[in-house]
């Protein structure tokens, strides 16, 4: 999303795990989450206080999503909160270990926990074209989690506005530095350039260089992103159609099985409104149908500084995406 900057949360569906290769037969889709979204707050201000520009996830809330099946929690944070000096300084202990508390609180519980720079390419506001020092980020920050299998890395936010070869370079990049930190098991998504929207994911030429990237482990879990507003930012709560969602999944969907690929959609959310809310079910409907390349979808956002968002899922009776939206869609995920 455009405003992204904003915020964002996590929650998700769960159920009982089988290995990858048997969860490929299943109809339902694997990953039902959402974005946890507050670490990153304040991306104006890079430093920030925990408590005042940003905040960290709510484990109450969490359980709470998790209760209603979610299963995969992306976690958003800044890279600047992390390595406040340099891509390959050292890392900020409180931040470090709020983040890692997080993961561990998460899969400890036996759910995913996507570790999400929302980044969009930039670091302190310039694009990183130090592809070297990006992999060593990466290195640096896989190292920590190398071991625990149910971490998720998603090279970066919603590159946008660069040029594409970059774009690429820097998610080989990512990808060579969690494969050499000994991360080996561990899913990765890369993202594209445009924001990473699915409806554009072929037209942008997203499509084009990123089927070149390559993993040795062969666990590459493209991820796009999809609202349903006109110009497909997430900033309305209007729905372009009752289909639209699955209108704009069409291409990309396309993509994912010609070149035999995998995709999930990272982010999504639509207004408290009955033209939206079929829509969603429309579109999700169709990820379930093509449930061989889509791994599911997440969520956009929860966190405990929403308020009166419009797609705000923090649990919350005040909160009609959490009591409206998400009963009439977690049928899909469990
Ligand atoms: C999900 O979170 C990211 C990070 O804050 C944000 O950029 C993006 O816009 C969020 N998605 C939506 C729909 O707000
Ligand atoms: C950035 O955050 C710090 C810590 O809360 C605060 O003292 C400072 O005023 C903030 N700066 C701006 C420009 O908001
Ligand atoms: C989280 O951050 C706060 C504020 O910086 C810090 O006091 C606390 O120790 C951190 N928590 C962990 C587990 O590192």
């Amino acid at each position: 999303m455009l405003l992204k900057s904003i915020f964002a949360a996590a929650a998700l569906m769960s159920a009982a795990f089988a290995a990858p290769s048997q969860e490929k037969r299943q109809s339902k889709l694997k990953w039902f989450g959402i974005n946890e979204s507050g670490a990153e707050f304040g991306e104006k201000n890079f430093t920030g206080v925990y408590g005042k520009e940003f905040i960290w996830y709510d484990f109450k809330a969490i359980d709470q999503s998790i209760a209603q099946g979610m299963n995969m929690f992306r976690l958003n944070f800044l890279m600047e909160r992390l390595t406040p000096k340099t891509l390959t300084g050292a890392f900020d202990p409180a931040y470090l270990g709020n983040l890692t508390e997080q993961v561990k609180y998460i899969t400890g519980k036996g759910k995913y926990a996507m570790i999400q720079p929302h980044n969009y390419g930039r670091f302190y506001g310039n694009i990183i074209t130090d592809t070297a020092g990006f992999k060593t980020w990466w290195q640096n920050v896989a190292a920590i989690y190398k071991d625990n299998d149910l971490v998720v890395f998603d090279t970066n936010n919603e590159y946008h506005d660069m040029d594409q070869q970059l774009v690429f370079n820097l998610n080989q990049a990512a990808i060579d530095g969690v494969r050499a930190a000994g991360a080996k098991k561990q899913y990765i998504t890369p993202e594209g350039n445009s924001w990473t929207g699915a409806w554009t994911w072929v037209s942008s030429g997203n499509g084009a260089s990123l089927i070149n990237l390559k993993d040795p482990e062969n666990k590459l879990i493209y991820q796009m992103h999809q609202y349903l507003d006109t110009d497909g930012s997430g900033t309305s709560a209007n729905c372009v159609s009752a289909t639209i969602f699955k209108e704009r999944l069409q291409a990309a969907t396309k993509w994912l099985k010609d070149n035999k690929k995998q995709g999930v959609i990272g982010e999504f959310a639509a207004g408290n409104n009955a033209q939206c809310i079929s829509a969603l079910k429309d579109g999700l409907s169709y990820l379930q149908q093509n449930s061989d390349v889509w791994w599911g979808a997440i969520w956009w956002a929860a966190g405990p500084w929403w308020g009166d968002y419009i797609y705000n899922m923090e649990p919350s009776t005040a909160n009609p995406a959490w009591t409206t939206i998400l009963p009439a869609i977690k049928s899909y995920f469990v």
